[in-house]
């Protein structure tokens, strides 16, 4: 009986995982060539001022996994700032990621490469425990089908002691900031985003997973339920986006 309670829990999970890869791969798939522009354009570059202020908070590591590094905008902030020697990213669309190479190698002309690029799943990684100094994730974590499966996988790759820095949105709690908040990401961003993108669906989808993701002391627990310590949040910008650290 337990047993084949457990193979239909682990074959729903891995059908799950299996629609996921396709379905987020090809999503982002769809929106790479655009992705930096309308980041940076709909956000008036603070998004790379949050990127910047993740990296702060980020202890200097030799070895670092960065998970969802899309187009690599948080790992060239990290080699520039000279806080990681080498960076793994994994990502789920191979489009993102290219574009990511390509931006890497104009800036880092090194005879090793300096970043690693692998197509897999934050949910199921391909590395061995304890192989990392430290991890980072900017944007990726509202994207996982289950939370805790990514930040279990996070925790178990990091070396006892490495620091994760997590870079995520979140929902302001001021009112007035909410209304303003909810117009922008359900009517402009999505308006914009379909025009730029030629893609119907991605910034609704992108709006969707941002409201309901959990933010604050909430994620804060997830981080705790997969065994982290030492956790601290800092919200950013009224509370749109928030950095989380912990240690393993
Ligand atoms: C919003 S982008 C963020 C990219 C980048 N980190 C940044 O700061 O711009 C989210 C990325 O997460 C990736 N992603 C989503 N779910 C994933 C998963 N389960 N495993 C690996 N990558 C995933 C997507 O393919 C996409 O490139």
């Amino acid at each position: 009986m337990c047993m084949s309670i457990f193979c239909c829990t682990f074959a729903a999970q891995n059908a799950r995982m299996e629609n996921e890869k396709q379905h987020i791969g090809s999503l982002f798939d769809r929106i790479a060539e655009t992705y930096d522009g309308l980041n940076h354009g709909l956000s008036l570059n603070i998004d790379r001022l949050w990127r910047r202020r993740a990296v702060t908070a980020m202890k200097p590591a030799k070895r670092v996994l960065d998970v969802a590094i899309g187009t690599a905008d948080l790992t060239i902030e990290m080699l520039r700032r000279g806080k990681a020697e080498h960076v793994t990213g994994i990502d789920l669309s191979k489009e993102m990621m290219r574009i990511g190479e390509e931006k890497v190698k104009k800036q880092y002309q090194t005879p090793q490469p300096a970043v690693d690029f692998v197509l897999a799943n934050a949910q199921a990684m391909p590395f061995e425990d304890n192989s990392f100094d430290a991890v980072t994730c900017a944007f990726g974590c509202r994207n996982f089908s289950d939370l805790d499966a990514g930040l279990g996988e996070m925790y178990r790759v990091l070396k006892d002691g490495g620091q994760v820095t997590i870079l995520e949105f979140s929902y302001p709690e001021n009112k007035i900031i909410r209304w303003a908040y909810d117009l922008y990401f359900t009517r402009i961003l999505p308006f914009i985003g379909r025009v730029v993108s030629h893609d119907k669906t991605a910034y609704t989808y992108l709006n969707r997973s941002v409201k309901s993701f959990c933010w604050g002391g909430m994620f804060v627990q997830h981080l705790l339920n997969a065994g982290f310590r030492s956790t601290f949040f800092k919200p950013l910008t009224f509370g749109i986006a928030t950095i989380y650290t912990a240690v393993k």
